[in-house]
Parts: C-alpha cells; sequence; structure tokens
C-alpha cells in the first residue's frame, strides 16, 4: 500500500483550503488534509494547529511534528504532547509586523491620553490635558522575544524612555534591561506604561495582578497582548476603579469572548480588541510550513523550535 506524506491542518477552513492549494506547489509530494477529515492516519507527517482536539496525536503514529498556527503555544495544551515530538511556533514576520503596529498604536494612544478624550467626548466635555513628551514617558516590556523585542525596537524611535523585562539576561542599546522575578520590582517601579508579551506559562500565569500593580507609579497604564491567563481581571478592576492605575488596553482576555456582563466590556477606563494584535498571515504562513518541512526532510534544525524545559 502507497502512503503519501500529508499534513494535517486543524482550525479555520479557509486557511485550510488555501494551504490545501499551495502547500503541495512548494512541498513536493505534499498532501494536506483538514480535520477531521484525516484519511490514513499513518500518512499524517505533520500537524498544525491553534488547538487539538484530545487525544488526536496519540493516534497518529508517524508524526514527524506538530505546529502552532501560532506565536504562543499554550492554547495547544502542550502537556498532552508527546515530550520527544518536536513543537514549533510560527515565528514569520507577519506576526511581528502585526504585534509592533497593535503595541505602537496602544502606546501611542496612552501617550496621547485617547481612553481620557474618548470618555471626554461621550460626556460632550472639552478639557486639554497637559502635554508630556515622549522622552518623560517611561514604557516597559515584559517579555523581550520575537515579540517584545521588536516592539521596543520600534518604541525607540519614538524617544520614548524604555525598560525591557525578560528571563535571561539581555542587553539591548537604548533599552534597561532586567531579568528574571527577582528584578522584577525594580522594573516596574518607574513605568508609565506596562506591556505584556509574555508567552503563558505556570510562572507567568496570573503575573499581571495586585503585586504588581501596586509596584507600578500612580497614573500608570497596562496593555496585555500577551494571554487572557497573565491577568487578574479582579485586580486589574482594583486598581482602576482606585484610580491608581488610569487605563487598560486588552487584546486578550479570559475567557475569549468575555461574556457579556463582564465589566471590562463597559468600563471607561478599559480599551478592549478581540485578539487581533497579530495574526499570521496564510501565504506567508504556507512558506514558513514548507521551510519546516524541508528542514524536516534534510534533517536540518527546525524553524520555530519550542524549548519543551522552558514551556515556549
Ligand atoms: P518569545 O520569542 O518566546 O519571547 C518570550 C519572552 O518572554 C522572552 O524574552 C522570555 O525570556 C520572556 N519570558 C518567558 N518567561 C518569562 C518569565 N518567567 N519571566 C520573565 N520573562 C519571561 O515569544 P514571542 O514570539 O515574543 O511571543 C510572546 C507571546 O505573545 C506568545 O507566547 C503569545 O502568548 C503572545 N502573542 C499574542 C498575540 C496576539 O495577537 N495578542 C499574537 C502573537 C503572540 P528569555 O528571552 O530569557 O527566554
Ligand atoms: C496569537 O495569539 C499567537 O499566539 O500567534
Amino acid at each position: 500500500m502507497s502512503s503519501v506524506e500529508t499534513l494535517l491542518h486543524v482550525g479555520d477552513a479557509a486557511r485550510g483550503k488555501l494551504w490545501a492549494e499551495q502547500l503541495p506547489t512548494l512541498v513536493p509530494d505534499l498532501s494536506v488534509r483538514q480535520w477531521p477529515d484525516i484519511g490514513d492516519p499513518a500518512d499524517i507527517r505533520y500537524l498544525a494547529a491553534w488547538t487539538l482536539p484530545p487525544g488526536l496525536i496519540d493516534t497518529l503514529p508517524g508524526l514527524r511534528f506538530a505546529m502552532s498556527i501560532g506565536a504562543g503555544v499554550d492554547q495547544l495544551d502542550v502537556a498532552t504532547i508527546p515530550p520527544n515530538l518536536p513543537l514549533l511556533r510560527m515565528t514569520e514576520g507577519t506576526l511581528v509586523d502585526g504585534m509592533v503596529e497593535y503595541v505602537t498604536m496602544a502606546v501611542l494612544m496612552l501617550h496621547r491620553d485617547m481612553p481620557h478624550y474618548l470618555a471626554e467626548q461621550r460626556a460632550g466635555l472639552w478639557s486639554p490635558r497637559r502635554h508630556v513628551a515622549a522622552a518623560d514617558r517611561h514604557v516597559g516590556v515584559m517579555g523581550m522575544g520575537m515579540l517584545g523585542g521588536a516592539v521596543l525596537e520600534r518604541l525607540a524611535g519614538f524617544g520614548f524612555a524604555l525598560s525591557g523585562w525578560s528571563r535571561s539576561p539581555k542587553d539591548m542599546p537604548g533599552v534597561h534591561c532586567h531579568a528574571g522575578m527577582a528584578a522584577l520590582p525594580a522594573f516596574l517601579a518607574g513605568l508609565d506604561i506596562l506591556i505584556c508579551l509574555l508567552p503563558l506559562t505556570p510562572e507567568t500565569r496570573g503575573l499581571l495582578a495586585a503585586p504588581v500593580f501596586r509596584t507600578l507609579p500612580a497614573g500608570a497604564a497596562l496593555i496585555n497582548a500577551g494571554r487572557g491567563g497573565h491577568l487578574i481581571a479582579s485586580d486589574l478592576l482594583a486598581a482602576l476603579d482606585s484610580g491608581h492605575l488610569s487605563a487598560a488596553i486588552l487584546d486578550v482576555t479570559d475567557p475569549e469572548p468575555l461574556p457579556a456582563d463582564h465589566p471590562f466590556w463597559h468600563h471607561r477606563r478599559v480599551l478592549l480588541t478581540p485578539h487581533v494584535a497579530s495574526r499570521t498571515d496564510p501565504a506567508s504562513a504556507a512558506r514558513f510550513v514548507a521551510e519546516a518541512i524541508f528542514s524536516d526532510r534534510a534533517g536540518l534544525p527546525l524553524p520555530g523550535r519550542v524549548d519543551r524545559s522552558a514551556g515556549y
């Protein structure tokens, strides 16, 4: 019986259709199937998904790697993926460009007091605030990886004072770098705008909570474009309602979407977007998948490989 090397796509049918057309032109002899139409499970070599149907991986004996179709992998429930199966994440450039755009927009909105002016407009009020120069705004990014690093590079062009926080020490020109949990208070202490671009791991889950908010100076604002699980919503609401934090721009929530009665929907100091900060472009993602398959076939290091011990 002949076997056809197959990529199984789990997720958006439009992307699956595009990949079924494009990938075989990029990777000779590859077939693409859309979950749940998996054909012979023994043919599936590659799996690309946003979330995984429980138990699916265990039914695929010939799998060479599993890939997240996003930059993050937490939503795949990483603990259910066999430790020896390579796990990849999408690291193609359109994801980075989208995040840089979104965070730049959010920082500029906060820097120029837009949450305040939007609320004033709705109330029919005309009340200009004192202008603050970018050099006098201190912006800090939690997570200095593919996305956080690119965001810091772009924000430098506006002249903001910049800090970054990561797990391992970094050296980035023009950025005051902090590493490790012990350095978190020093990182937070002088910030006007805190941006979360961390992966969701056991260490980072629930990190955006009262102790972090208390350490930020009065009037600071938050941008969360990491994961909803980073944030303790009740602690943010308390910090906003007390006036200690001035505003929050949230692209991610837990759950997504929020229930209709969640206070974030109508809070005057909260701006919500529906997890759209950055999305993979299906065509460039197809090229990334093709590169991963070529690397696998050639026995080369796989792109976007997740460090299973770190969880990201
Ligand atoms: P990445 O390249 O893996 O970078 C992660 C950064 O976080 C690294 O600098 C890492 O430190 C740091 N970090 C991890 N654990 C930490 C800890 N316990 N303490 C301090 N720093 C820690 O990830 P990325 O590609 O930039 O993506 C980050 C996250 O953004 C994704 O995991 C995903 O959740 C989110 N995301 C959201 C959207 C959206 O549309 N909202 C889109 C894409 C991605 P080291 O450098 O020392 O390893
Ligand atoms: C989106 O949230 C991603 O992880 O790419």
